[in-house]
């Protein structure tokens, strides 16, 4: 299994690793805003691939304050090898070497293999914020 950064010939291929795995699709998971996203940080946005085949993704972003972690999905049926340990792992490294202090991932509070996840990698949650969020388009 290698990690290596996403680029858009793996959108379809992404896009069903997060539909896959039951990641939220949103409107700008389309293919035109993930090409308006890799504009910037695009070494970032990771896919993990085995056997030619993209089986997980993460895609990471740095805002010039925080870095954030986003839509980060395993297919089912590659789960528990410890390959979304290995995504976030990889971004954490381009992250620090980019001077990131900070990483934020938003996780629902009953999606318990991402909690979990994201605990034992030395993540926690900060149980005062209450995340909010307003559609412009
Ligand atoms: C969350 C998700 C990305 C984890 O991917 P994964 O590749 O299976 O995770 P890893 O194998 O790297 O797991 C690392 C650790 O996380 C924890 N973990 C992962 N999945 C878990 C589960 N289903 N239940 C409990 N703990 C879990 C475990 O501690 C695990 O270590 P272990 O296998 O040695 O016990 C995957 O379950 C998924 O795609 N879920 C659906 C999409 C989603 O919810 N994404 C997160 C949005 S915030």
């Amino acid at each position: 299994m290698k990690i290596r950064g996403f680029s858009m010939s793996d959108y379809a291929q992404v896009r069903r690793v997060w539909e896959d795995s039951g990641l939220e699709i949103l409107p700008g998971d389309s293919r035109d805003e993930v090409r308006r996203k890799i504009i910037r940080d695009r070494d970032l946005f990771l896919v993990a691939e085995e056997g030619g085949t993209v089986v997980g993704a993460a895609m990471g972003a740095w805002d010039g304050r925080r870095g954030w972690i986003y839509h980060l999905g395993v297919l089912p049926g590659h789960q528990r090898k410890g390959i979304a340990a290995r995504l976030v792992g990889e971004i954490e490294r381009r992250m620090r070497a980019k001077g990131v202090l900070k990483v934020n991932a938003i996780v629902y509070d009953d999606n318990t293999a991402s909690l979990s996840l994201f605990r034992k990698l030395g993540y926690s949650a900060d149980r005062r914020s209450v995340f909010h969020g307003k559609r412009l388009e």
